[in-house]
């Protein structure tokens, strides 16, 4: 089984190689498809995106393709900034003036109004339209000032409770078995043992069927 992630990012792609690399899945990247064209994300919901780009690569490519959308919704805020993470404070994705608008919004107010949630949502589309999709929540508070060097985008702001630290002051590895990613992206993985062992019947299937034909035929 191939299966093509619709990024172009080689972090995101190491990361779910590591994950699913396990199951003997071959694993591409856009980069193996320079010619499909970026998809618009501009959808309403994360499933929304996660999903359109997933279509659009399973379209392009004829394989199954796998995508993701993620961003931090704010309580306070109403679900801010959501699938508007990346561009919160303009066009351009830049993690620091995102990060002191946010602090701006929540100016003076206090830590038991400051939860907020990342949320990841994995979709994997067949070339055939089938689409299936998992998602991830992890929860925490929006600290008052910017911790850590570690990570990318809203980490330093977003304290675990549980750890007392936020994304940015952990390792790699203790964030992926908390973060919201890593929990779409391990339901993602269900999802496509799944579908291997879905296959795996399939081709059995049709070597029992295949065998008989032969027992009959032998005995004409
Ligand atoms: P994307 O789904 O990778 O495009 O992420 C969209 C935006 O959400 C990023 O640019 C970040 O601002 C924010 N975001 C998503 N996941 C994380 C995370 O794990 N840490 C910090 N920011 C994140």
């Amino acid at each position: 089984m191939r299966i093509v992630v619709a990024t172009r990012n080689r972090g995101k792609l190491e990361e779910l190689a590591s994950l699913i690399g396990s199951l003997g899945v071959e694993v591409k990247s856009l980069d193996d498809y320079p010619h499909i064209p970026e998809v618009v994300e501009d959808g309403e919901t994360f499933a929304e995106n996660a999903v359109k780009k997933a279509r659009a690569v399973a379209g392009a490519t004829g394989e199954i393709a796998l995508a993701d959308d993620s961003g931090l919704e704010v309580d306070y805020l109403g679900g801010a900034p959501g699938v508007y993470s990346a561009r919160f404070a303009g066009e351009g994705r830049d993690d620091r003036a995102n990060n002191e608008k946010l602090l701006g919004l929540l100016r003076g107010v206090p830590r038991e109004k400051r939860g907020a949630g990342f949320r990841c949502v994995v979709a994997l589309a067949l070339p055939g339209g089938k689409v299936f999709t998992a998602e991830g929540v992890c929860r925490g508070i929006i600290g008052d000032q910017p911790l850590g060097e570690g990570g990318f985008g809203y980490d330093p702001l977003f304290i675990v409770p549980e750890l007392g630290k936020t994304f940015a002051q952990l390792d790699m590895g203790t964030k992926n078995a908390i973060s919201h990613r890593g929990k779409a992206f391990a339901l993602a993985r269900e999802i496509i043992a799944g579908l291997l062992a879905e296959e795996n019947r399939a081709a059995g299937d049709g070597e029992k069927k295949h065998s008989r034909m032969k027992d009959i035929g032998g005995s004409f």
